[in-house]
């Protein structure tokens, strides 16, 4: 089976991506079950972190290597926390603080809610070719209080369009059904270059 490396170290990525690439056949392995090293996450947005991440992946390892770089955007806070997602969480990753801080910092702004969306950049790095690159975007709104034990980051505060439950509340498969990253996979898909490498 191919081997595929995984360039992130978040476990919800992990469980989200492998049940996404499963189906394919491909033998599925974390760049924390390899013990490669993080890089830095220094370009400006999030096409350039996925880039960053998959490509040092694929050369630590020698193996195809596919990195998310996703995070939430609020209109009603220009676009944060965006690329710095992750961040927002302390090193704790304390995600109730993270979701907390959006809600304060909308109240400060005399906004109680505000439009907003997910967005997933998928990189695809395999040794001695070109990068392949797709973006999904799933929009949506705040919520407050945050709703629900599903799901992991900021997924109890996001009301997706056309929805009454929040990515918090909705079963994983329905979450997948319809989510930025599985809008980015789609993409990823339709490119053929992933199910090329399946031998
Ligand atoms: P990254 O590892 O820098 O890409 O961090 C992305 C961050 O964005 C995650 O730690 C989450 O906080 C947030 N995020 C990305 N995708 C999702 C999602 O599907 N649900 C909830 N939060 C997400």
């Amino acid at each position: 089976m191919t081997k595929i490396v995984l360039a992130t170290h978040n476990p919800g990525k992990v469980r989200e991506i492998a049940d996404l690439l499963r189906p394919l056949g491909l033998d599925v392995v974390s760049a924390g079950e390899l013990g490669l090293p993080e890089p830095e996450e220094t370009a400006k947005d999030f096409l350039g972190n996925a880039c960053i991440k998959a490509e040092a992946a694929a050369q630590a390892s020698n193996l195809p290597a596919l990195a998310d770089d996703s995070g939430f955007c609020v209109d009603g806070l220009n676009g944060d926390p965006g690329i710095y997602s992750a961040r927002w969480a302390g090193p704790d990753k304390d995600f109730s603080y993270a979701m907390s801080r959006v809600h304060e910092e909308l109240e400060l702004k005399g906004l109680s809610e505000s439009r907003g969306h997910f967005v997933c950049a998928l990189a695809l790095a395999i040794p001695s070719a070109e990068t392949r690159m797709f973006e999904g975007r799933v929009s949506g709104k705040t919520v407050w209080p945050p709703r629900g034990g599903h799901g992991f980051g900021y997924d109890p505060m996001f009301l997706a369009d056309g929805q009454t439950q929040t990515f918090g509340e909705m079963a994983p498969q329905d979450k997948h059904a319809m989510s930025h990253r599985a809008r980015a996979f789609q993409l990823l898909l339709e490119d053929g270059v992933l199910t090329g490498l399946v031998r």
